[in-house]
């Protein structure tokens, strides 16, 4: 690792990095961003980049440094360029103080920080604030960005910091999904899968808040009866795993103690064949809801659900439902979920240290993600920039 060295006038950490040292010019970095240059596997192209202090915020924009910022599926799909939202490259993330040799597109879609520092014309916010965004794709995975006033948000009032930093994609998404379809009432069934999911998890604690039931479906695990207890204890009614969805018995079995004529709403984030052996559960009419694709298998129903069982697809986006709704209603949303008051996701923070090279913290994050990717993590990884200083 090389050293780093403290500024005696302004008493600030310059960490040595490859461009600073290519350029021969120290730079002060007071600021740090996970970022990459190219796609592809995030576990290879991810690195980290050092920049200065941000200038003041033009007009109606705010300078923020995250507190908490997220790592979710969707994340990493935007780094392999598989998903629909695309990020904006920069090629300064100080307005030009230190330009990067080749534009880079920071990660990061979701995060909590707190305003430093505020525009001329903004009004509605206060240095001190605390804040969500709810703009696609700003690149969360940063210490300090300058970001436009409409596109955060001030998080409602008795969050924790981990609920607040992971507010804006996942139980916004459950809470929608169960009332923007078929809206169930008290002591109808919905089924799930990837009920373990931070998603999952929100849908079976806001169902359980109206006495909805639900039908929940995991993939197997050999501590799978602590997963079950967990997800019970959130509020799950039934936890099963794919693979009795392959004993005939117990598929028998949930048709004539759980389901009796089926279910009528089915949210999906997996696809692939464990999603086809559920609809074998469904009622006729019913809506299958999907929001993810976590097997990265295409999703193939037989035709016949179609004809004799009227089945209805539909596909939801939390990122669409921000795009065709005002601020107030979006506030709205948040003050809704904040009630809620739902348990924090399983979560894992990973401190990247403020003294440590460029390098290594991007290993840091490299390496967790090469874990997440081998899936059955079981928690959510939220980054944490530590200070310089
Ligand atoms: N459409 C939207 O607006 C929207 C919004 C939020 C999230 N999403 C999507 O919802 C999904 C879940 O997101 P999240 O943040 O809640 O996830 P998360 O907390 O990171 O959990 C990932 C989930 O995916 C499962 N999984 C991973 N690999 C799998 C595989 N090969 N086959 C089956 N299951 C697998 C995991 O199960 P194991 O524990 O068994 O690995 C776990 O349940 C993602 O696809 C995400 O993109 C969509």
């Amino acid at each position: 690792m090389l050293p780093s060295i403290r500024c005696r006038r302004t008493n600030l950490i310059r960490r040595p990095c490859l461009s600073a040292r290519l350029s021969t010019s120290s730079v002060l970095l007071a600021n740090r961003a996970i970022v990459y240059s190219s796609f592809g596997n995030p576990s290879e192209v991810l690195s980290a980049i050092t920049y200065p202090d941000l200038p003041p915020p033009p007009s109606k924009s705010l300078n923020v440094k995250y507190i908490l910022s997220p790592i979710n599926p969707a994340d990493l799909n935007v780094i392999e360029n598989k998903y629909h939202s695309k990020p904006s490259p920069v090629s300064s993330l100080s307005e030009g103080r230190h330009k990067f040799p080749e534009p880079h597109y920071v990660g990061g879609n979701e995060g909590l920080a707190e305003v430093t520092e505020v525009g001329p014309d903004v009004t509605h916010y206060k240095v001190g604030d605390r804040v969500v965004l709810t703009k696609q794709q700003s690149g969360t995975w940063a210490s300090a960005r300058t970001l436009h006033e409409d596109d955060v948000l001030k998080i409602p009032v008795g969050l924790s910091e981990v609920n607040a930093a992971t507010i804006t994609v996942n139980p916004p998404t459950a809470y929608n999904m169960l009332h923007s379809f078929v809206e169930p009432k008290e002591g109808d069934l919905v089924m799930q899968n990837g009920a373990n999911s931070a998603v999952g998890q929100a849908v079976i604690q806001i169902a359980a808040r109206k006495g909805i039931r639900t039908l929940n479906f995991v993939r197997n695990r050999p501590d799978i009866d602590s997963l079950k207890n967990y997800l019970q204890s959130l509020g799950a009614t039934h936890v099963f795993t794919y693979d009795d969805l392959k004993d005939k018995e117990t598929v028998q079995n949930i048709k004539t103690t759980i389901t009796k004529k089926g279910t009528s709403l089915m949210l999906n984030c997996v696809s692939g064949e464990p999603t086809k052996d559920m609809t074998r559960l469904l009622a006729d009419s019913a809506t299958l809801v999907s929001y993810g694709a976590m097997s990265k298998q295409p999703l193939i129903l037989p035709t016949s659900l179609f004809i004799f069982r009227d089945l209805r697809c539909r596909g939801f986006w939390q990122s669409k439902w921000y795009e065709e709704h005002s601020i107030q209603q979006r506030e709205e949303l948040m003050k809704t979920l904040a009630e809620l008051k739902l348990r924090e996701p399983e979560y894992e923070i990973l401190n990247l240290k403020g003294t440590a090279s460029d390098e290594e913290v991007a290993q840091q994050v490299r390496s967790v993600i090469a874990k997440i990717q081998e899936g059955r993590y079981g928690r959510k990884v939220l980054l944490r920039f530590e200070p310089a200083q």
